[in-house]
């Protein structure tokens, strides 16, 4: 793990007893929450109907940062499998402890201690179980990372070709080296100082991801400091679709094809004798 990395590891650490509890953390998770909620269809998953679970569809949900689950609580009722990652092993227990607390088995919500966005990955992520997700999301973690590149590319690897879908939900650039306020309080752990449209598209193209579309929040959240003083940020969500494999891509072309070919007949034979009859030649009977 990388220094940056472990310092952020030993922060969230630190920070985990009490991540839930401050009254303005409960307004923005609430805030960010609706905007997940207006950004249902959006999103562009198939979510899980209350008896896919009887006849073993599966909707899948990576939480990657997940800290103690803000994004799992917000969507994870749209969801059959959720599986969290996060760096701290203290925001993963409370994470777990939220889950069992639920009456959720292990089998459907589960987090686990990781880190996809090092040189290595750890042998117990590269399993079945940390693969073909419908959808992967990043909640408020993507300016603590400090390669966002390849924290994107690892996670699109993981999302079921064509139809898996990325979203990342962080902050509108934001001056990170304010002496007061959040930032202050946690500079040794935020890497950027958020992220405009334009970066985001062009990391989302340069994975290959498709459908680009990206969505500001119209309400700003209000984030404070340990010195009580606070800032107001702007939250976007960016989001992108993994492209099919070549093989899908095949397919998709052979299939138009056949659609062509039979358009052609269908329509052909009646237009050709259309035309030998003429405009005055009566009409075909369909
Ligand atoms: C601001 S918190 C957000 C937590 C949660 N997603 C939410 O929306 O409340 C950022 C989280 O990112 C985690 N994190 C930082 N770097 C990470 C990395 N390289 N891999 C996985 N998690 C990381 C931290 O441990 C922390 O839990």
């Amino acid at each position: 793990m990388s220094t940056f990395t472990e310092a952020n590891r030993q922060a969230f650490d630190g920070l985990s007893t009490k991540y839930d509890s401050e009254p303005w953390r409960h307004r923005m998770t609430d805030q960010i929450k609706k905007g997940l909620h207006n950004r249902k269809d959006w999103i562009g998953v198939r979510w899980a109907e209350s008896d896919d679970l009887q006849y073993g569809r599966e909707t899948k949900l990576l939480d990657y940062a997940c800290g103690t689950g803000s994004v799992t609580k917000a969507i994870g009722s749209w969801v059959t499998n959720i599986r969290g990652i996060d760096i701290s092993e203290n925001m993963v227990k409370l994470f777990n402890e939220a889950a069992q607390a639920s009456g959720l088995k292990t089998e459907q919500v589960n987090a686990v201690v990781g880190d996809l966005l090092g040189d290595e990955v750890s042998a117990n992520l590269d399993t079945p179980e940390y693969q073909n997700f419908d959808l992967a999301v990043i909640g408020l973690g993507f300016h603590h990372f400090e390669n966002p590149m390849r924290a994107i590319e690892r996670l699109t690897e993981r999302l079921k070709p064509a139809t898996g879908v990325l979203i990342i939900i962080d902050f509108l650039p934001f001056d990170k080296d304010e002496p007061a306020g959040p930032q202050a309080a946690n500079a040794q752990t935020i890497k950027h100082g958020g992220f405009a449209r334009q970066n985001m598209e062009m990391l989302f193209k340069a994975a290959k991801l498709e459908n680009f579309s990206f969505s500001v929040m119209e309400e700003q959240v209000e984030m404070f400091g340990k010195d009580g003083t606070s800032s107001k940020r702007s939250v976007f969500f960016a989001r992108g679709r993994r492209e099919p494999t070549t093989w899908g891509k095949i397919s998709k072309w052979i299939g138009s094809m056949q659609t062509v070919a039979s358009d052609q007949w269908q329509i052909g034979p009646r237009e050709q004798v259309q035309a030998q009859l003429g405009p005055m030649g009566g009409r075909i009977r369909e």
